[in-house]
């Protein structure tokens, strides 16, 4: 691992490479790709929530001037059950398992046509009564998770001399990317090319081809830009599917976009949970016991499990716990993993539970945690690779002026307002996959990288840039990015938060590989000014090669030029390395709210935000500050806004659409204080970062919960805070 010398490009607060293009709207999305006699399809959804199909009247809309196909389960042809993915309802039989499943696809000349022939399907039911609420679910007795045990919870209980017991729930939340699903689907014979909204393309690409039943190779997905993800786009939802089977149909390149109202619950979401949480501790603060069991929802048709357990395993030293993660299914779309999945909302409840604790021990929030440090990962005892939370604890204390904080709630009025302040503690694993990349320096000093993984939006285009320049010290601006193509060396997934410890790791790596084989030809070649100059002698230096003692030096293009090569090139694969698995990989923060309650109206302002993280090496400082920003209006909006309401006699959601489910607006943005602990981390990889997008939504939520309690003494448990729940 290079050193984080002041003068490295890594770190800088680079504007995006690709900033130009999107803000000019060169950057072409996948609803943006232009095709040959492209056809339209739009999808027909089911308006109940269980039953069957018992007629469908297609003459209205095959009238409809333009229209080429109309697929349902009666002509949809049958596909495969493929092993990779969430299973997919595929217009393979007339049952209906969930408001908004896909019934039909209609195929037309315009998006106009299909838009109405789409309309203009009648659909008969039999309906059959829908199940949507959790509250009145049972999770079914036998379930194949086992809890999660450590200690003896029984005993750890019965230590404590202080403890507390209560229930939160989270609701049931959508992901609503900025740009929504679609895909692009054409075939040349049996060559099928999707352009499509994923986190994967290679994930994509095997879903697809098992699904079809036909050869990987035989699919290629591209994903050049990606207008966010959240965690939706991590798997393949049936529309991409029903988007090559139209094309294939009608034999032409196919569009199908997904509309907004149909991202409301057919294609992921966060499922809704209800935590049970018991902590108790000695009478100086100890945790003797935790207990935190939950049931969450999943779909008839699936087994997705919400692990909100996740930070109560690692974040305290605790000798005694028992978890349980149980489902019950539901007549709703699959759920999927959404930002900080099980940890955003696991966080929540634990993060208000300690808050809860602290009160009752009469103990300072901060001073409990620190209390209750974990010194090494409690289940596993590895130390861990680096760890930063009591630095994060106390800058952010001292940022939002934690000292001057009334511990007592109700204490602190402005007129008709009451403000508190409130923290939590943030965690997230640090992960990291096997990834390729090709790196390219040509004779004119030009550098290409290749990667298949895709930018979803995060800014990764220009750290794989970042990185390289570092490698090779060259200009950012000599080296161009292409990422987003199954053609392209294979890389995992952008979930996890791992992509840049991933790709960037097998990008560090494949530019120290070129850069040996520079090395080489220099030393070896007599007309070079380095002939017989020892490797080790010679770094990377203003785009060449220079001697440690700077007395001789080459350019790489003088070097390539005088090979007679056109371009010099390496490969590698990147894998995580055994030597990394003797430590517990895991990244931490400290968030601290500040609001403002009106005391006759409910209305909370959230003025002030700090987030103080440790995650590794930071590759660019003005993306990852938006990325954490990014995070904490995720967490805002969880505290306070986003909900989804559903009519559980009619089993259909109310508020699908951007008008009636709430989300936060630039008049609720609080003031954001986001900085970055510095950590040198050489175990995780070698590059030394860790993830960041998704550290910063878990724990935030609960301390503006907390800081909604300091000001009102209202605890509110059930989020959002809406302002009925503070009259
Ligand atoms: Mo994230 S939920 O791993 O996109």
């Amino acid at each position: 691992m290079k050193t984080n010398s002041s003068n490295s490009i890594i770190g800088k607060p680079l504007d995006r490479i690709d900033g130009i293009l999107k803000v000019t709207g060169q950057a072409r999305y996948t609803a943006d790709t232009k095709q040959q006699k492209l056809a339209y399809a739009v999808l027909v959804q089911s308006t109940i929530g269980s039953g069957t199909i018992t007629e469908l009247k297609l003459a209205a809309a095959e009238k409809v001037p333009g229209v080429l196909a109309i697929i349902t389960h009666n002509n949809a042809p049958k596909v495969q059950k493929p092993k990779t993915s969430n299973p997919l309802l595929l217009l393979q039989d007339n049952i209906i398992r969930h408001a908004g499943q896909n019934i039909a696809v209609v195929v037309a000349d315009s998006l106009q046509a299909a838009t109405l022939a789409a309309q203009l399907v009648e659909v008969a039911y039999k309906e059959t009564p829908s199940k949507t609420d959790l509250a009145s679910a049972q999770a079914p007795a036998k379930q194949e998770d086992k809890d999660y045990v450590r200690g003896d919870l029984a005993a750890g209980l019965a230590q404590g001399k202080i403890s507390i017991q209560q229930q939160y729930t989270t609701p049931t939340e959508f992901h609503n990317p900025m740009e929504p699903f679609a895909t692009v689907a054409s075939w040349e014979n049996d060559r099928l090319t999707l352009y499509d909204t994923t986190q994967g393309v290679f994930p994509t690409r095997k879903t697809v081809a098992e699904t079809l039943g036909i050869p990987v190779e035989k699919v290629q997905v591209i994903t050049h830009y990606l207008g966010g993800g959240f965690g939706c786009k991590l798997v393949v939802w049936s529309h991409v599917i029903l988007a090559a089977m139209a094309s294939k149909e009608v034999n032409r390149p196919v569009k199908l976009v997904v509309q907004r109202r149909q991202m409301f619950g057919p294609v992921g979401f966060r499922p809704m949970t209800i935590q049970k949480l018991t902590l108790a501790a000695s009478r100086e603060g100890r945790l003797t016991a935790i207990e935190h069991t939950s049931v969450s929802e999943t779909s008839v048709f699936n087994q997705f499990v919400e692990s909100v357990d996740e930070p109560t395993k690692v974040m305290y030293a605790c000798p005694n716990m028992r978890t349980s993660v149980k489902t019950a299914a539901l007549n709703i779309g699959a759920p999927i993993w959404m930002r900080a999945p099980g940890d955003a909302p696991g966080s929540f409840a634990l993060e208000s539970a300690i808050d809860e604790l602290a009160e009752k021990l009469e103990l300072d929030p901060v001073e409990l945690r620190l209390l209750n440090f974990a010194k090494v990962h409690p289940e596993s005892k590895l130390p861990w690779s680096s760890n930063s939370l009591k630095e994060c604890y106390s800058r952010g204390a001292e940022k939002i002026n934690w000292s001057a904080r009334k511990a007592k709630p109700r204490q602190v009025l402005d007129g008709k307002y009451l403000i508190g302040t409130g923290m939590a503690a943030a965690t997230h694993g640090t992960y990291r996959s096997t990834a390729s990349a090709i790196v390219e320096i040509f004779a004119n000093g030009h550098v290409t990288i290749k990667a298949g993984t895709q930018d979803i939006g995060t800014g990764t285009y220009t750290i794989m840039a970042q990185i390289t320049a570092d490698v090779l010290q060259v200009p950012p601006e000599t080296v161009t990015v292409e990422l987003g193509d199954t053609n392209l060396p294979p890389t995992p997934l952008s979930g996890g938060s791992m992509t840049a410890a991933t790709v960037g790791s097998a990008v560090h790596d494949v530019c120290m590989a070129v850069l040996n084989k520079l090395k080489t030809m220099a030393t070896t070649d007599k007309k070079s000014p380095l002939f017989g100059v020892a490797a080790h002698d010679i770094e990377a230096s203003g785009g060449g090669l220079v001697t440690s003692g700077g007395s001789a030096s080459i350019s790489y293009r003088d070097l390539i030029k005088s090979s007679g090569q056109p371009v010099v090139s390496a490969q590698v694969e990147s894998k995580p390395t055994p030597e990394a698995e003797a430590y517990a990989k895991q990244s931490f923060g400290a968030q601290f709210a500040k609001v403002r309650v009106d005391s006759e109206l409910g209305t909370i302002k959230v003025e002030h935000l700090v987030g103080v993280y440790g995650a590794g090496r930071i590759l660019n400082a003005k993306t990852a500050r938006s990325q954490m920003i990014g995070g904490l209006i995720f967490a805002l909006s969880m505290a306070l806004f986003e909900e989804a309401i559903f009519d559980h006699q009619l089993g259909r959601l109310i508020n699908g659409d951007l008008e009636q489910y709430h989300l936060p607006v630039h008049a609720d943005m609080p003031e954001f204080d986001v900085s970055f602990v510095e950590e040198h981390d050489p175990h995780i990889n070698s590059i030394g970062a860790k993830g960041i997008g998704e550290l910063c939504i878990t724990g935030a939520a609960a301390a503006i919960a907390n800081a909604v309690y300091n000001a009102t003494g209202i605890r509110v448990r059930d989020l959002p805070i809406s302002l009925d729940k503070l009259l």
